[in-house]
């Protein structure tokens, strides 16, 4: 198949474009598009065979519920049985946002969207080109994100045509998008809210709104036989390398993640001493890294995201997260680091980790996804 990529203004979005993307929609075809979150992957929310695309073009198994994403609160009506009080504040503070509501589903979405379950999740995003595109295509529009299963979230184009080139009709390209984590998903069937997937909305700000929250035991580490939130059970955003996490404790200074991950670099370089390491690091430990590096004669590549990779072997290969003061700024960043140490061949990665508050939470929460090793300091 061949894909049209078209680019577009994230502000001022092009109506020809969003008119064309939108007809492709209509007609049952795959438009990928960009979000404030994450970009996603659309189709017409209410036609079974271009949900079924979906699946398809991503390898996801259908069995995980995907978001149908409105422009309007006018939509929901069709969607959803009922908007609990709850929901309308969290919709009237949020909307659009990054908070994804679970709520009674309508009669009329179909069983493809929703994994055969009693609800739905939806959401209004707070991006241009999404909301014109969903008015345009005049349509509810379902959308995962738009990586092959498995792979990291795309936060840019180049991400999604990496995964998805040649297996949808279009994809709208408006650069990089804002959050860089996915939105926040709450529950809202029950009598008070469940997070069921931490995201670009903190906690914090849900709770200044809803009130109690609660989070599903599964995002706090602990065993459940059954996850609330069918995602909750796939590994997401696996890197191809070993990802060791380096999670601090409450108060934990940055330096002493640094220390813990540069013994990490180290053990691996001893491991495979002729393949370069991945190190996502935090601001506050570059001069720590560099005078270790040099201390122990390795080669230490400052790399940058936006150049690509190429390094000699026994080296390791730096970028940096953001400030562990900014979790924004490790969010904006985070998916586009894992996806570029894929792309530089790393033997392994050793990602340094922040307290797990504001958007911390749902970085924190990607990281130890990705992780076959979490070291505690
Ligand atoms: O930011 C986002 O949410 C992005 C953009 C494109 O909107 N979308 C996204 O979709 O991340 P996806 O499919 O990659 O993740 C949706 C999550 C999954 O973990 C899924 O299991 C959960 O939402 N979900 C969807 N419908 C659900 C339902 N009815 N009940 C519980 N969880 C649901
Ligand atoms: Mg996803």
């Amino acid at each position: 198949m061949k894909t049209r990529v078209v680019r577009v203004d994230p502000v001022h979005p092009a109506p020809g474009a969003l008119r064309e993307a939108g007809e492709v929609l209509r007609g049952g075809g795959l438009v990928a598009f960009p979000t404030e979150t994450v970009y996603g992957l659309g189709a017409d929310a209410l036609n079974p065979a271009a949900v079924r695309r979906i699946f398809a073009a991503k390898g996801r198994p259908g069995d995980n519920p995907l978001i149908i994403h409105v422009a309007d609160r006018e939509s929901l009506a069709g969607l959803v049985k009922e908007v609990p009080e709850a929901a309308r504040a969290l919709m009237d503070r949020f909307w659009p946002g990054p908070l994804t509501l679970v709520l009674p589903k309508a009669e009329l979405v179909p069983d493809e969207v929703t994994a055969g379950l009693a609800t739905v999740a939806v959401r209004m995003p707070n991006h241009r080109v999404a909301l014109g595109l969903i008015a345009a295509a005049g349509v509810p529009v379902a959308a995962p994100s738009a990586n092959r299963s498995g792979r990291p979230s795309p936060t840019t184009a180049a991400h999604v045509w990496e995964d998805l080139g040649g297996r949808v009709e279009f994809i709208l390209d408006a650069g990089p998008t804002g959050v860089g984590v996915e939105s926040t998903v709450v529950d809202l069937t029950g009598p008070r809210p469940v997070v069921l997937r931490p995201g670009g909305l903190a906690l914090e700000d849900l709770r200044q709104v809803a009130g109690e929250v609660t989070v599903d035991p599964a995002l706090l580490g602990r065993e459940v036989d059954r996850p609330r939130s069918p995602g909750l059970k796939y590994t997401h955003y696996a890197p191809k390398a070993p990802l060791t996490l380096i999670e601090p404790g409450p108060g934990v200074a940055p330096q002493v993640v640094g220390e813990a991950a540069w013994r990490a670099v180290r053990e691996v370089l001893a491991a495979s001493p002729h393949k370069p390491v991945g190190l996502l690091f935090l601001r506050e430990n570059l001069p720590r890294h560099r005078e270790a590096a040099s201390a122990t004669a390795t080669a230490f590549l400052l790399a940058e995201l936006n150049q690509d990779a190429g390094a000699p072997p026994a080296t390791v290969l730096a970028l940096e997260a953001g400030p562990a003061t900014d979790p924004a700024q490790v969010a904006s960043r985070l998916f586009a680091a894992l996806r570029w140490f894929d792309a530089a061949g790393v033997a392994a990665i050793v990602a340094e980790g922040i307290s797990p508050e504001g958007l911390g939470f749902a970085v924190m929460n990607r990281l130890r996804k990705a992780a076959g090793a979490v070291v505690r300091v």
